[in-house]
């Protein structure tokens, strides 16, 4: 068979074809792929997230150092001497889990001091925690929004708001495109019971943000509500890291904040923060929480230091910003097309699918680690090399990337 225009997409479903059957046709399509050493997903790391990283290379069977521009632990709080012992003093005080869903006795006082932070860190007045920021945004909008209502998304918002709006109506409006968005809220106007317009604060595959000012005022003006994923925006974004709400000093307008804590903060999990009666409601009606296991001890009492952290050193997010402007400043200047990109996200967009997983393949060659970006992740014909950096990356690491990314550029015609 030949695999040269197939893509990911093409086995969600193959006509015919039961899930063993499927399954054994998508096992020869990757074993292609890695044939090709187009396979960079799955790399296994040996010592967590680094802006060097020790990764098994399933080529050669070697570890080797690569330097890591894939993390979305932007302010490297996995690795914080102050993250690491507050995990490590909660896992000796409550054990290694919590032992219980929330609602049935696994609610733990430091739970209750995570809920207190992260809300009050939003200016709002109250959060739910989840174990996984996808069940988060998922869980909350299948239980919210139903077929009397509708979900007015930004065609580029995260998988987890997508799957999220199964059960209710949705409508798509151009990607940061306010003159669509008002054209679809005036189309939908007096229909619906709820309208709620989705946005991501920062878009993970562009690293642009959401103009989130102009959307609340678009809301108001129709009678919609809005939610704002905050996952790649915590800590990054805004005067003290509080996100884009903060970055628009429009705090405290926004009706529903979602985020995760598994970014910025460097755990694991995800949040709602909004108004009392909305998370109450949650509480009861959101099935990723009430019937999941509540957050580890560990993790937990992390993220509580992870968010003092956040605001006693600024030098952490001082810094990445100090690396966004030097990588951004020299990518430019070699010619590369960054897209939109404002943040520590930044997309090269080539468009055609070979030269990606090319130049991908002697990136990693290279002992550089990004990540080819493909349809379905982005549209057809936006194929990109994704790449995100880190606090704890120093120019020389930059360097390093920037000269890898200039020769292999040339050599495949991107710049
Ligand atoms: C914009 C956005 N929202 C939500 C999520 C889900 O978060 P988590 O990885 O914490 O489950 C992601 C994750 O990768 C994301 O990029």
């Amino acid at each position: 068979m030949d695999y040269k225009e197939i893509s990911f997409a093409d086995f969600y479903n193959v006509p015919d074809k039961d899930i063993m059957a499927r399954a054994k046709m998508f096992k020869e399509y990757v074993d292609d792929v890695a044939d090709k050493k187009h396979l960079q997903y799955r790399r296994v790391s040996m010592n967590g997230s680094e802006p060097v990283m020790r990764v098994l290379d399933r080529y050669t069977g070697k570890v080797k150092e690569m330097v890591y521009l894939a993390s979305n632990d932007y302010l490297h709080m996995t690795k914080h001497p102050r993250t690491i012992s507050a995990g490590r003093a909660a896992l000796e005080k409550y054990g290694s889990g919590a032992g219980s869903v929330p609602l049935l006795g696994g609610t733990l006082d430091i739970h209750i001091e995570l809920e207190n932070k992260i809300s009050k860190f939003k200016g709002c007045e109250s959060a739910i925690i989840y174990t996984s920021g996808f069940g988060s945004n998922c869980g909350t909008l299948l239980s919210l929004l139903q077929e009397e209502d509708i979900a007015i998304l930004d065609m580029l918002v995260h998988a987890s708001i997508i799957d999220g709006c199964k059960s209710t109506n949705t409508k798509f409006f151009r990607h940061n495109d306010m003159e669509s968005l008002e054209k679809v809220l005036a189309r939908v106007k007096d229909k619906h019971r709820t309208k709620l317009i989705i946005v991501d604060g920062v878009y993970s595959m562009d690293g642009d943000i959401a103009p989130l000012d102009r959307i609340v005022e678009l809301a108001k003006a129709y009678g919609a509500y809005v939610m704002v994923d905050e996952a790649h925006a915590t800590g990054v974004i805004g005067s003290t890291g509080r996100g884009t709400p903060q970055h628009f000093n429009i705090e405290g307008k926004v009706d529903i904040v979602a985020g995760t804590f598994s970014k910025g903060l460097g755990g694991v999990g995800g949040f709602i923060a909004s108004n009392n009666e909305l998370i109450e409601l949650l509480h009861f009606y959101s099935r990723p929480y009430m019937f999941s296991t509540a957050m580890t001890p560990q993790v937990t009492a992390s993220l509580i230091e992870a968010l003092d952290i956040i605001e006693d050193e600024p030098v952490h997010r001082e810094q990445l910003w100090k690396n966004i402007q030097y990588f951004k400043e020299n990518l430019l200047n070699l010619g590369f097309n960054l897209g939109d990109s404002e943040t520590a996200i930044f997309p090269i967009i080539i468009g055609d699918d070979i030269k990606v997983k090319e130049i991908c393949r002697r990136l990693h060659e290279a002992d550089i680690y990004v990540n080819p970006v493909l349809y379905p992740a982005v549209p057809k014909k936006l194929a990109r090399v994704r790449m995100s950096l880190m606090s704890a990356h120093t120019k020389e690491h930059l360097d390093k990337a920037l000269n890898a990314l200039e020769s292999i550029g040339k050599e495949y015609g991107v710049i």
